[in-house]
């Protein structure tokens, strides 16, 4: 069990990272956890209100390929753990921008690593660099078998690939300098404050607003959803007691292909706004497909559960309503996000007609 005085998370200000910093900051007081973040259109320290002022955490506004900046950061603030989430995170986007992931993905973790290495020396001594991956690395599955830790590396995105050469790099400085690493890779996450690019929340706001419901293809894609403070817990778990130099696929066994999870939202929006049974699903648009689409995901979660007996909390049913709750209870904060330069995108992105 490693213990830490000071954990810098990077991407704190995003999705996952909020719910990251939130549990760490709560159930570690003792510890300071340093947020570090550039702010993008993904990063909202909205997402932090709650926690902002409580004495054991900081934020620090930077860009992870700044050299200069990341290595004041470093000296400044001494972590000994890195948690680091700090990505561009959507695949649609990585399609129109590849050299955008490359830099932020994989150059920013090398420049992260560097920095690591510069602070910490040869003393490794409860020191961790923890790279958060994605098991889109893997590639893309058939109709059976399921991806775990053994699993050749096949990205087929930018953003995958340059998430898989990040991770590459994370295990070179593990062999070539003895840094003390660990990687996970987590199946598709969901939960509150997800950025509304992605599917779940995508589809819970458009209904909310009237608005056609993209579906890609014909639909039949499969991805398996994890609710996010379950990814959290499996976060928290690894950085304190997963093995060095091991990589842990986190998943929960939630396989839905595209189109039943619309419809499951849809019936659930339908039930909670009071409309007729099927109103939603008539908003239901099959897009143009997204290219290069992987068909399947779907973790084999046992090394996780056998070796560090983690377990999901939180099933698709609890989940979906949890989120929907939430996506329901905070207009304020969709509507802020929503701004201007993602409605371009969006119309860019989708090229839909609106009704
Ligand atoms: P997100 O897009 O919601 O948040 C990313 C955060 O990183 C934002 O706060 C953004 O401001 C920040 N950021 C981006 N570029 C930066 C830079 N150059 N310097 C500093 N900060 C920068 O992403 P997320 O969904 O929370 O994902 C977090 C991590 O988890 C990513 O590394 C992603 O690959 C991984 N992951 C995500 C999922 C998922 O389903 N969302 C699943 C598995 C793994
Ligand atoms: P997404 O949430 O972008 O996650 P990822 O591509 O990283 O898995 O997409 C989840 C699935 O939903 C994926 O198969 C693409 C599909 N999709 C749609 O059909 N319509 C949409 O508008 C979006 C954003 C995604």
């Amino acid at each position: 069990m490693r213990a830490f005085q000071t954990i810098l998370v990077t991407g704190g200000a995003g999705f996952i990272g909020n719910h990251l910093v939130r549990h760490l900051v709560k159930r570690y007081p003792e510890v300071q956890i340093v947020n570090l973040d550039k702010l993008t259109y993904a990063g909202n320290l909205e997402n932090l209100r709650d926690i902002e002022s409580s004495a054991n955490y900081t934020f620090v506004k930077a860009c992870i390929t700044d050299e200069e900046a990341i290595k004041g950061i470093f000296s400044q603030y001494k972590p000994d753990a890195i948690i680091h989430l700090a990505a561009e995170s959507h695949v649609d986007r990585s399609i129109h921008s590849p050299l955008e992931f490359v830099m932020t993905n994989t150059v920013g973790t090398v420049n992260l690593l560097n920095q690591a290495r510069l602070l910490w020396g040869d003393d490794f001594d409860n020191k961790l660099f923890y790279q958060v991956s994605t098991d889109e690395v893997f590639g893309s599955l058939g109709p059976s078998g399921f991806f775990n830790e053994d699993t050749p590396y096949d990205p087929r995105s930018p953003y995958s690939a340059s998430k898989a050469s990040a991770d590459h790099l994370v295990s070179a400085y593990r062999h070539t300098f003895g840094l003390p690493t660990v990687i996970s890779n987590c199946s598709n996450n969901y939960g509150p404050y997800q950025f509304p690019e992605k599917l779940i929340p995508l589809v819970l706001n458009n209904i909310r607003n009237e608005k056609p419901l993209p579906v890609y293809g014909d639909g039949s894609n499969v991805r398996d959803w994890l609710y996010v403070v379950d990814h959290v817990l499996a976060i928290d778990l690894i950085a304190h007691q997963g093995a060095l130099g091991e990589t842990y696929n986190v998943g929960g066994h939630n396989e839905h292909r595209n189109l039943e999870l619309v419809e499951i939202m849809c019936d659930l929006m339908d039930e909670r706004l009071g409309n007729d049974v099927g109103t939603s699903r008539n908003l239901i648009e099959f897009v143009r497909d997204r290219p290069g689409h992987d068909h399947r995901y779907a973790i084999d979660p046992a090394k996780i559960e056998h070796d560090l007996g983690w377990t999901p909390t939180i099933n698709i049913n609890e989940g979906l309503s949890l989120t929907i709750d939430w996506y329901l209870e905070n207009n304020l904060w969709l509507e802020n996000v929503t701004s201007g330069a993602y409605k371009s995108y969006y119309a860019q992105m989708y090229n839909v007609v609106e009704k």
